[in-house]
């Protein structure tokens, strides 16, 4: 049985498809180096940071770049996925999200944004829903990125949580990889395919599944 106080959610893949916004910025500047990533691949990338996730293009396309080249190539990625970003509104959160995070500020449960993004703030503003969350721990106030657990411990601290006591929302085998290794809760989103480590997956937060995580204990 879980004893769950706190709520903890990444952010690409699992409150809004930006995900697949990083895949595309990143699949179109892998191609000026020649190389063809694909969705598999991509799945790598998911949750760790901007230059991890190039240099591991650049090991998959066996590609060596200076420093400066490998900065020059973050930033224009970067470009490109903020080009998609800016277009972002509050409809666009994926399935019952809102609904979901709503829920959870009336009931006043402590509620953190966990993502490895440098961008998060940027896009919880575009989707209006900053003023959900408690507290937020973004890409830049975090030495290592997932499946290093470092991330999810600082928002348990910020929410003043025991880790054991915290849930995570995940739509990445490194973020799931994460949570367990901070002894949280994982729930994965997405396809079992990929989250097979999480202790319970479900598609998106519509209302079946919301009532799923009540069943399971998870949700109150
Ligand atoms: C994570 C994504 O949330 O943020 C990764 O899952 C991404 O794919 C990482 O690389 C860093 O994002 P940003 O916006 O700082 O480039
Ligand atoms: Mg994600």
């Amino acid at each position: 049985m879980f004893d769950i106080k706190g709520y903890i959610f990444d952010l690409d893949g699992v409150i809004v498809d930006t995900a697949r916004f990083h895949f595309l910025a990143w699949r179109e500047t892998a191609r000026e180096l020649g190389f063809e990533l694909t969705e598999r691949d991509n799945e790598r990338l998911k949750g760790v940071s901007r230059m991890e996730s190039l240099e591991i293009i650049l090991r998959l396309a066996g590609i060596h770049l200076d420093e400066e080249r490998k900065w020059a190539f973050t930033e224009k990625k970067n470009t490109r996925y903020l080009e998609w970003v800016d277009t972002l509104r509050p409809s666009d959160t994926l399935p019952g999200i809102a609904d979901f995070l709503r829920s959870l500020k009336e009931a006043h449960r402590p509620v953190a944004l966990a993502s490895a993004s440098k961008n998060a703030r940027r896009v919880i503003s575009l989707l209006e829903i900053a003023s959900l969350f408690d507290a937020v721990i973004d890409g830049s106030m975090i030495e290592k990125t997932k499946p290093d657990p470092e991330i999810f411990i600082k928002a348990a601290q910020a929410l003043g949580i025991r880790a054991s006591e915290c849930v995570v929302f995940e739509d990445a085998q490194n973020g799931i990889e994460a949570a367990k290794a901070a002894e949280m809760t994982a729930v994965g989103v997405g396809s079992p395919e990929h989250l097979g480590e999480a202790d319970l997956v479900i598609p998106d937060f519509s209302p079946s599944h919301i009532y799923l995580l009540k069943q399971r204990g998870i949700v109150r």
